[in-house]
């Protein structure tokens, strides 16, 4: 986090850059909550040339395209609010040619979930490149894509726990987010569809939240100006 300028103390305005949640950060907090009555400008743009110009690469897996939509939602938010410091690349994890993560600075990889797991092309990308994740090591965010608002049983279910025992053997990350993705009877395979009926999973609709995708974006990029300052 860099504010400047504190010093002298009679200043009447100041600048802040800030690289962590204001909530979370006392200094920011303060400054926020203003008891002096400075003039308070807050900008998560980049003055620091190391952390300009980076290329961030959104890789998802999906099977009914609510996972493409929100892995887009969150470049689309990198960049914006980034002011086009961050460039962002959005990929399917099985494109081709497929991706060469070494052209990039930070990865975010995300999957719908079947089953309570990542689809098995995630699983995939994941297992084909965990070998590069070590011998060239960058900040990797994931999120994952079900319905855990549809029926209790999910919200409390065991999706993010589960997955991140699995990614956690071949990688390590940032931070996991399981988000509200759309469910559609259409897009169940009919026997799935039975069997989910029989067991009352059939609340289907879009439970998408883009104030959640957005924060969660916003996150993300806070922590990674914070590690690329850092660095
Ligand atoms: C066969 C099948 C299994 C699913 N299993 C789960 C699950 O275990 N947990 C969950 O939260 N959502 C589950 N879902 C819901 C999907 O994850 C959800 O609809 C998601 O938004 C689909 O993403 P997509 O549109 O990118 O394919 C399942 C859906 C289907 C069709």
């Amino acid at each position: 986090m860099t504010i400047k300028p504190l010093k002298p103390l009679k200043a009447t305005h100041v600048y802040c850059i800030i690289t962590a949640h204001p909530a979370s950060n006392p200094i920011t907090e303060a400054l926020f909550s203003n008891p002096v009555g400075f003039n308070v400008s807050i900008s998560t743009e980049s003055t620091n040339p190391t952390i300009q110009n980076m290329k961030v690469l959104v890789a998802y897996a999906t099977i009914f395209g609510s996972t493409r939509a929100i892995a887009e939602r969150i470049a689309t938010r990198i960049s914006t609010a980034s002011h086009g410091d961050y460039t962002t690349t959005v990929l399917p994890v099985d494109a081709q040619p497929p991706p060469n993560i070494s052209e990039y600075d930070a990865l975010i990889i995300g999957s719908c979930i079947h089953g309570q797991r990542w689809i098995k092309p995630a699983r995939k990308f994941i297992k084909a490149h965990y070998k590069q994740f070590r011998s060239d090591p960058k900040p990797i965010w994931v999120f994952s894509v079900g319905v855990p608002e549809a029926k209790p049983q999910w919200r409390h279910g065991r999706e993010k726990a589960k997955v991140e025992k699995e990614l956690g053997k071949y990688m390590s990350f940032k931070s996991h987010e399981l988000l509200n993705g759309e469910w559609k009877a259409e897009s169940t395979p009919p026997v799935t569809l039975c069997c989910f009926k029989w067991r009352r999973f059939d609340e289907f609709g879009d439970y998408r939240e883009w104030d959640v995708v957005d924060a969660w974006a916003d996150s993300v990029l806070l922590q990674l100006q914070t590690l690329l300052e850092v660095n």
